[in-house]
């Protein structure tokens, strides 16, 4: 059923579990996301970006995740990273129990302000709001933050704006990074600064960037001719850890796409004549099948729904 990122938060918050959020992009991800789900009975977050709306169309991508959010686990259906006041609002009337708005880029007084005239909408359909305060490196939708644009989040400024703003979770930046380059080194998060932003914020924290990029499936990707840019991703004793330090919801696109790419590089070098879609798009729907039920696990969701 379709529920509000609020509700499922509020159940996970209150029993010390996350919820797994992942990027749809096409029928395939979202039946891989549904199913993984339904077999661990999760609760989940199906979100789509700005640049998965420019691809595939905010309609047919919302009218795939209604159909998965028939099934009997609790279902968001998410905007993730709306930048653009007018996608939100179309989101919004288009019955997205949950937006995302993204003031990341702006000052502290631009992002209070719009973030609160998102929240203002969002009550208006029953819908809720997540937010984000701090940068985060990498490739987040459309645009690319630059390394040196990367900007931990402050307690104080993010307690001042949760009170500001009345958004229902906010996202925070504390070492992760967007993308599969995340880090040159072994990614660190920074557990001090989130068990202060703790402190002083009462909701639920959202962990953004949180793809493992496993070495294996880099591996597979190079073995059969792929040359994928990557670096260290974050660890799942460190996902374990944040999700014990408060982190609510946790964000993953980066291993589904990598997963999906190594799934299809093999079964075409392996199946050379292969001209049917649904034969390589299909295993590539279970690799990321798979990967959203490693996730669900991990997050301590799993038989939660
Ligand atoms: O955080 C951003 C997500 O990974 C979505 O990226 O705009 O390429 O769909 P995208
Ligand atoms: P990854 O790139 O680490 O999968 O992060 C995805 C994300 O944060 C989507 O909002
Ligand atoms: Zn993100």
């Amino acid at each position: 059923m379709l529920v509000t990122l609020a509700s499922v938060l509020k159940k996970a918050q209150a029993h010390g579990y996350a919820v797994g959020a992942f990027n749809v992009n096409n029928l395939e991800t979202a039946q891989a996301i549904i199913q993984a789900a339904c077999e661990v009975s999760a609760p989940v977050i199906m979100q789509t970006s700005e640049g998965a709306i420019e691809y595939a169309g905010m309609d047919y991508l919302s009218a795939i995740i209604r159909i998965a959010a028939k099934s009997s686990i609790p279902v968001v259906l998410h905007l993730d990273h709306g930048k653009n006041l007018d996608i939100i609002r179309h989101a919004l009337r288009s019955g997205y129990t949950s937006v995302m708005y993204d003031g990341s880029h702006l000052s502290f007084e631009d992002n209070v302000h719009r973030t609160r005239q998102v929240v203002q909408w969002a009550r208006q359909y029953g819908s809720s709001v997540e937010a984000e305060l701090g940068r985060i490196p990498g490739k987040e939708d459309l645009v690319t933050v630059k390394r040196r644009e990367l900007l931990y989040t402050d307690p104080e400024s993010a307690r001042e704006f949760v009170q500001k703003t009345g958004c229902a979770a906010l996202a925070v930046s504390i070492g992760t990074a967007h993308g599969p380059v995340k880090s040159r080194t072994k990614v660190c998060l920074d557990y001090a600064l989130l068990k202060r932003i703790r402190a002083v914020v009462a909701v639920p924290l959202v962990l953004h960037g949180a793809s493992s990029v496993r070495s294996a499936i880099i591996r597979t990707i190079e073995q059969y001719g792929g040359a994928v840019p990557h670096a260290q991703g974050v660890s799942d004793q460190a996902i374990k850890r944040a999700v014990l330090l408060g982190i609510c919801k946790v964000n993953t696109d980066t291993d589904l796409r990598l997963a999906a790419t190594s799934a299809i590089r093999k079964a075409l070098a392996l199946h050379p004549e292969e001209i049917d879609m649904r034969g390589y798009i299909g295993v590539a729907r279970d690799v990321m099948k798979h990967e959203v039920m490693r996730k669900i696990r991990l997050l301590g969701s799993a038989d939660k729904a």
